[in-house]
């Protein structure tokens, strides 16, 4: 059995090209803490004709996050913003705002943004900072979804794509897709065909949002 063949997914695997339009771009910008699969399946859309959108800038905030090689490989500015330099949240965001802003962001996505987010950034992004989770929301918000849905012993889980609000993992659900827990399954297994769904309904979910 193929991963994608062991989802419940009822989603397509094609998304069709975004309709011809002189609108221009949206522009989105990327917050993204560690590896940036999600990241790459949104510009891989964008490349595909999928979403007319473009990525000014990814902002990280781990120095290490592989994210920041792919952001460079697809030649799209990647900005440290170290986070342990900061003395508060707020003040984090600020500059995390003040960054996403000077690159022309109109939206934020948050592929794997490992972070509380505060009313600064929520003000000046109202219903356009759109965040995945790995997990059926409402059920296991916060850290460590795919490892809490397994010890919980439920047998499907799968990812959601939501507008961020200031209650962690709670905003307006934009889509959802299921993926079954198979007996053996690790946190790495179970993850593995998560993911395989995050880069299906990502860019869906960012098409929708921002109305194409
Ligand atoms: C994804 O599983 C996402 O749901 C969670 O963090 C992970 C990021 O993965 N918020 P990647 O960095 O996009 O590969």
């Amino acid at each position: 059995m193929t991963s994608a063949n062991s989802s419940l997914s009822l989603i397509s695997p094609d998304l069709p090209p975004a309709p011809p339009s002189n609108a221009t771009p949206a522009k989105i910008g990327v917050l993204a803490s560690g590896n940036g699969s999600n990241f790459e399946a949104l510009i891989q859309a964008i490349a595909d004709g999928q979403i007319r959108a473009e990525i000014p800038i990814v902002i990280y905030n781990n120095p290490d996050a592989a994210v920041a090689a792919r952001a460079q490989r697809w030649g799209i500015p990647a900005v440290l913003l170290d986070h342990r330099q900061y003395q508060s949240r707020e003040a984090f965001d600020f500059d995390v705002v003040q960054a996403l802003v000077q690159a022309g962001s109109e939206w934020i996505v948050m592929a794997g943004w490992m972070r509380r987010v505060t009313d600064v950034l929520i003000d000046r992004f109202p219903k356009r900072a759109i965040n995945i989770h790995p997990s059926l929301l409402p059920s296991f918000p916060g850290i460590r979804a795919i490892d809490r849905a397994l010890a919980a012993g439920v047998k499907i889980t799968g990812c959601t794509v939501h507008f961020v609000t200031l209650e962690v993992d709670a905003g307006p659900i934009l889509m959802q897709s299921a993926v079954p827990i198979l007996a053996g399954d690790t946190s790495e297994t179970l993850h593995a065909r998560v993911q395989v769904q995050e880069h299906a309904i990502l860019p869906r979910a960012v098409r929708l949002a921002i109305g194409q």
